[in-house]
């Protein structure tokens, strides 16, 4: 694909072609093909801005907009040869649209560069991923409310340290997620946003003195402003590293969900049983049914946070405006968004279709004494103990019965007397599970009560 002789859209200066190593790592085109349909957009909206203001003729706007639909069709249809030769995407867009419409396709780049090109495209790009991503928020969020509402009052062990703690709710349990992912739901809003600024006309860096008209590309490229300083416009990627961040955030919340299907589906589990639609096989053993999906979802973080690590070291130190280090930013963002998208279809994928084995939560929400915080709370309440009194008196009731092989509420009362006199049958009220989260009304708190008060808020919310 080498072409010996100088560059035809920079050549001018050039004796001789670059070199075919130089070609290889200077060109882009290999991945920000991707980035054709904004290319497209941007320049039609840029030629549609030069024919208003008088500094192409209407003719020379329609003809250059007419063949950049011709040129996206051909790339759309697959019927388009890119070149190395010419660098990028821009490039090569405006190569083939000079063989389309001839001489006004050399006047589509007056008053712009594709400094300001790319770092439109590629606003322009990432702005869909961002709408993709509240579109994958919201479905996973509806499936974890369906799966919190017909298990509100389903009682499970919840954990700290992964060790029972205090009996949940299900669907207390799935409400966390909807809090997690409705921040991340809410970081997406604020950083489109604040990236919805058009960069188009910035120029190489300085602005241009064509008199151009910025707001009219910025409303037709869907911007809410042009964007204020050329130099920044053409030189930040924060939207990109907003996007990886808040991309990251959102894969560490899925894996631990993730994480959280892979022990709940093992056999010394079976809190959860998840579709044969979202689980493989083993090739040896032919029992096994895999959490491959949880897995990989878990995984995925990985690579969405190690994309976000790397766009922060390449654009660390850069001084202004553009450097050609920039390039590098965009296969790193191609690959989380894709992972990231995958990921959240995925997840809401296995949540819609996994099932709760009620009994085995309920089974495991009793056992590891997690009824002793009600206990000490019971000594609190009914015979005004100091909490800390309390708490070392329900040690001495859980050594008796871990002593006795039995449950709290297995003990009986002249057992339980022995350890503290003023202890009545009052107290078997609060050893039930089904008692412990009923008693947890306070506010954002497990008792099924306050998940249907707070399922019914996110509701509203998503409304
Ligand atoms: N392919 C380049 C990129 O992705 C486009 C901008 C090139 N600008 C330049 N001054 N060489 O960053």
């Amino acid at each position: 694909m080498s072409n010996k002789s100088s560059n035809q859209m920079w050549g001018g200066r050039f004796a001789s072609g670059p070199d075919a190593i130089m070609e290889a790592i200077n060109a882009s085109i290999g991945f920000d093909q991707r980035l054709a349909e904004q290319d497209i957009r941007g320049s039609r909206a840029h030629a549609a801005m030069l024919a208003a203001q008088g500094i192409i003729t209407d003719n020379e706007a329609a003809a250059i907009r007419e063949g950049l639909l011709t040129v996206l069709s051909e790339i759309q249809s697959g019927n388009f040869e890119f070149s190395a030769a010419l660098e990028d995407i821009h490039m090569n867009v405006e190569a083939r649209l000079k063989d389309i419409v001839g001489e006004p396709a050399g006047r589509l780049h007056t008053a712009r560069s594709r400094n300001d090109q790319v770092a439109t495209d590629f606003r322009l790009w990432v702005r869909d991923q961002f709408d993709a991503f509240e579109t994958g928020l919201l479905a996973l969020i509806n499936a974890l409310l369906v799966q919190a509402e017909q298990g509100a009052d389903w009682v499970m062990p919840g954990f700290t340290h992964l060790q029972t703690a205090q009996p949940v709710t299900w669907g207390h349990h799935m409400m966390a997620y909807v809090e997690m992912l409705g921040r991340d739901l809410s970081r997406v809003r604020d950083a489109r946003a604040r990236m919805n600024e058009c960069p188009l006309g910035s120029a190489a860096l300085a602005g241009t003195s064509f008199p151009i008209d910025r707001h009219m590309t910025a409303a037709d490229l869907g911007f809410a402003c042009p964007t204020a300083n050329s130099l920044d416009a053409v030189s930040d990627r924060d939207f990109a590293l907003e996007f990886l961040s808040v991309a990251s955030i959102c894969a560490m919340h899925l894996s631990r969900f993730a994480e959280e299907l892979v022990i709940w589906s093992s056999a010394q589990f079976r809190f959860v049983t998840l579709s044969d639609r979202f689980s493989t096989g083993s090739s040896i053993m032919p029992q096994k049914k895999n959490p491959d999906a949880a897995e990989l979802i878990r995984a995925k973080v990985g690579r969405i946070f190690g994309a976000n690590v790397a766009l922060m070291m390449v654009m660390k130190g850069l001084p202004l405006a553009y450097s050609k280090d920039m390039q590098e930013d965009k296969e790193q963002v191609f690959d989380a968004a894709d992972n990231l998208m995958l990921a959240l279809a995925a997840m809401e994928g296995m949540v819609k279709d996994m099932s709760a084995n009620v009994d085995n939560l309920a089974a495991a929400a009793g056992s590891g004494f997690s009824t002793a915080t009600d206990l000490a709370d019971w000594l609190v309440r009914a015979i005004n103990m100091p909490f800390r009194d309390a708490h070392h008196v329900t040690g001495s009731l859980v050594a008796l019965a871990e002593k006795q092989g039995c449950d709290l509420a297995d003990l009986s009362l002249a057992d339980m007397q022995t350890v503290h006199t003023s202890i009545t049958d009052d107290v078997y009220s609060v050893l039930t599970v089904d008692n412990s989260v009923k008693s947890r009304v306070s506010y954002g708190g497990t008792a099924p009560a306050q998940v249907l008060v707070q399922i019914q808020r996110w509701k509203d919310v998503l409304k």
